[in-house]
């Protein structure tokens, strides 16, 4: 983690978990049983989990994948205040957290139990990478040739109900934040399917959008909003007049209960080895 680079924030994570789950829940039947099926029955993966944070995705796909006590959890992450501070793990999962950087997966990934790995996984992860990074986890994952779930990735789709006429720069803006120090950001999930596909495997994508209701979760939608128009001005800090109005107007329909919805869309890809006969 370079010193520049701001940390990921264990607060918003937590925030974000329930979203995330529901969100997952809706394409893990198009998910999961493709991936079960390349298991015998009963089998308890050694599972990879590139930045890990605070455990989000152990705790979502732990309990859906067979076994969950048998399960052992490789939790890597470049920040070690987040890897730390996922105390709340399922405490029947054996757990190992390795501080590293994802561009260092090649090198790294044998002493990490390369052969012994049977899945790699990752959640909210692909869009913060640039091209180098996202290629080294592709290559390290083709090299071990085990499965790969890579969930919530965004696709650069917001939409808010009722739609102000300041969205749509705002969300240009906030885009190009996303691709900021070549980050891939919303080409991610597209720039991993192919490098997959170019090398003979198999990718199904499924989407899975958060479907936010202010009335329901107001902190969240109003963290979502406030980070959305902070990025945006981030990049273009002109528009910092029009996102204040902006972001007084969602928060007044936030606050009075008149209601605000948001669609944020993300994209889950399974990437699964060619099959080799003989
Ligand atoms: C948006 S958070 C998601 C955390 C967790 N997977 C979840 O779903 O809550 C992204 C995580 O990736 C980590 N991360 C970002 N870039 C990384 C890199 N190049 N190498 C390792 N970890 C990285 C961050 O520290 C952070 O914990």
């Amino acid at each position: 983690m370079s010193e520049l680079e701001r940390p990921i924030d264990a607060g918003w994570l937590a925030l974000r978990e329930p979203a995330d789950t529901r969100a997952r829940d809706a394409a893990a039947g198009a998910l999961l049983p493709p991936l079960l099926a390349g298991w015998p029955p009963g089998f308890a993966p050694r599972v990879l989990d590139l930045g890990s944070g605070t455990g989000a995705n152990l705790r979502w796909l732990a309990p859906r994948l067979p076994r969950p006590a048998a399960q052992h959890w490789i939790r890597l992450d470049h920040d070690p205040h987040l890897l730390e501070r996922g105390g709340q793990l399922d405490p029947g999962l054996s757990t190992t957290a390795v501080r590293a950087d994802v561009i260092d997966l090649p090198r790294r990934l044998p002493a990490l139990g390369g052969e012994g790995i049977d899945l790699v996984t990752a959640a909210a992860l692909l869009d913060l990478l640039d091209r180098r990074e996202l290629t080294a986890v592709v290559d390290a994952v083709v090299a071990a040739r085990v499965p790969a779930l890579f969930s919530l990735t965004v696709e650069g789709r917001v939409e808010l109900d009722p739609a102000d006429g300041a969205d749509a720069a705002l969300g240009l803006a906030f885009d190009a934040h996303q691709q900021r120090d070549g980050r891939l950001g919303p080409r991610a999930a597209a720039a991993a399917a192919q490098l997959f596909r170019r090398r003979g495997w198999a990718v199904i994508e499924a989407r899975t959008p958060w479907r936010l209701d202010a009335t329901v979760e107001p902190d969240l939608v109003t963290a979502w909003l406030e980070g959305w128009a902070g990025a945006a001005v981030e990049h273009d800090p002109g528009l910092g007049p029009e996102a204040t109005a902006w972001l007084d107007r969602r928060r007044t329909r936030i606050t009075t209960g008149a209601g605000l919805g948001v669609e944020v869309g993300h994209v889950d890809l399974l990437a699964r080895p060619p099959i080799t006969i003989g």
